[in-house]
């Protein structure tokens, strides 16, 4: 008999889990945490940082093909200066310390969002990341950073504008594919799951065409404080959802 570590029940006892092929994440409620805590704002995202370390090591457990993780909106330039300096450190330091060990885990990066307003030593950053992993085979990490879902499709339909007037696309070429392949996500599935925590029920511009199907999972936690068993809770839910696609139930065809 196995027992399930993080469960502690029997393995074939344990509730069925379904696997995402592309998991979205609304990493919400750092500033929180640490207020809860009477700590620094800043401290909520020094450890919100190690709950997406744990994150990509459940991807990888699980099978996750790929996750998204919101990790900086085109609206969190409202934030106070000093906290957004803080904040795109943080990604540097992610990456000084974690790039060679997704490397080793064969972890492939990619970073969405709009590079107006980035330094450019963080945009030869971002480059040299998905060079270094573009080889690689297994998770899918994308980092949703200066992203927002309405800038997105935008620059989406600039870009197919552009081409029509250029006499390189008819205006019936404009299909959904089309425009999925323009966006920035273009070449990844749509996301079948977004989770996002701390309670708060909104989509805060995060993959606003992308998620037309998703499922939505509200946890009440805050990120920090997101583990494996949040992991296994959110996947166990999925499991329940009957997708149906503007169709009927699959038992009743
Ligand atoms: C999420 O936590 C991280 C970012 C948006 C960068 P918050 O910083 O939004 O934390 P709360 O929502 O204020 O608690
Ligand atoms: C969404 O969280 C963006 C990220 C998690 C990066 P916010 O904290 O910015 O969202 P609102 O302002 O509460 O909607
Ligand atoms: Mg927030």
């Amino acid at each position: 008999m196995s027992i399930d570590p993080v469960m502690n029940v029997e393995v074939a006892q344990r509730p069925r889990l379904r696997i995402p092929t592309h998991l979205g994440v609304i990493m919400d409620g750092n500033g929180r945490w640490a207020k809860a805590r009477g700590k620094r704002r800043t401290e909520g995202h020094i450890e919100g940082v190690k709950a997406l370390r744990n994150l990509v090591e459940y991807c990888i457990n699980y099978g996750v093909g790929h996750v998204t993780v919101f990790s900086f909106s085109s609206e969190n330039w409202a934030r106070p200066k000093d906290e957004i300096s803080f904040i795109f450190n943080l990604l540097r330091r992610f990456v000084a310390s974690d790039l060679q060990k997704l490397i080793r885990n064969n972890v492939r990066v990619r970073i969405i969002g709009s590079r107006d307003g980035l330094e450019p030593s963080l945009i030869r950053l971002i480059d040299d990341v998905e060079a270094k992993t573009a080889a690689n085979s297994g998770l899918v990490l994308v980092v949703a950073f200066n992203y927002g879902g309405k800038a997105e499709i935008a620059d989406a339909a600039r870009h197919l504008a552009r081409e029509v007037a250029a006499g390189r696309l008819s205006p019936e070429d404009i299909t959904e594919e089309r425009i999925s392949s323009s966006l920035y996500t273009a070449g990844l599935p749509d996301p079948e799951l977004i989770i996002r925590t701390s309670g708060e029920q909104r989509i805060s511009n995060f993959l606003l065409w992308q998620s037309a199907y998703a499922e939505f999972v509200f946890l009440e936690e805050n990120w920090p404080d997101f583990n494996e068993s949040s992991f296994i809770k959110v996947l166990e839910t999925f499991a329940q959802r009957d997708r149906r696609f503007g169709g009927i139930e699959a038992a009743q065809s």
